[in-house]
């Protein structure tokens, strides 16, 4: 089986999908650990309440993003993960972090890249009028919240939305596209071809396109 470091900044909600997938028998993987960069992320609590082993490195602990990185990565690879996962994780990562793990670094964002890199999209998303909006999952790469596309869902953009109830239904696909990423990549469906990913399997091209909430 394959083994999984999720990394986590507060809530943790994206992480508690995956633990709870995996619980429910639909996400093949051991999660050897959770790891945060801020000491009151709340999804600390919930990891070792699961059971998980969870560790802790402060950031600002550290004397710059290349001295943390690199602690990051000796504390991750400790667990030997197949597959590292950030959920949340609100950090600029180095090129060297990127590469040493180039491949089987997952990110979660919430807005469908390439539109709206960086933070406050559901804010974003509303101030520009746009009628669809949503989440990506995707390798990451060196460029901030860009990468080969594995998963996207798509939700409306409604009328009366505001930045709560936007993000609110944004979420609900994130914990529902995360699990499936991380699924094939367990499986060993993943492709990468010329900065692109394949998904091999039945269905395997329209499952990558969620369209759950559009009339
Ligand atoms: C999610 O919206 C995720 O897409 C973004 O940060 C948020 C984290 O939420 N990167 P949670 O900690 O998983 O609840």
């Amino acid at each position: 089986m394959k083994n999984i470091v999720i990394l986590i900044s507060g809530r943790g909600s994206n992480m508690e999908a995956l633990i709870a997938a995996r619980d429910a028998g639909q996400l093949p993987v051991n999660i050897a650990a959770v790891i945060s960069n801020r000491p009151d992320a709340k999804g600390l609590e919930t990891a070792s309440q699961a059971g998980i082993a969870t560790r802790c490195l402060d950031h600002k602990a550290y004397a710059g993003r290349e001295a943390f990185d690199a602690a990051l990565a000796e504390c991750i690879d400790a667990f030997a993960p197949d597959l590292v996962v950030l959920a949340g994780f609100m950090r600029i990562l180095t090129a060297d972090f990127v590469r040493h793990y180039e491949g089987r670094l997952f990110n979660i964002h919430p807005s469908l890249l390439p539109s709206f890199p960086g933070l406050h999209t559901h804010q974003r998303a509303l101030d520009e009028g746009v009628r669809i909006h949503g989440c990506t999952v995707h390798f990451v790469t060196a460029e901030l919240d860009h990468g080969p596309v594995v998963i996207q869902a798509a939700v409306p953009v409604l009328d009366g939305d505001d930045e709560d109830s936007l993000s609110a239904r944004v979420l609900r696909q994130e914990h529902r596209i995360y699990p499936q990423a991380v699924r094939w990549f367990a499986e060993g469906r993943l492709r990468l071809e010329n900065g692109r990913v394949r998904v091999s399997g039945e269905m395997a091209e329209s499952a990558a396109l969620v369209v759950p909430e559009l009339r």
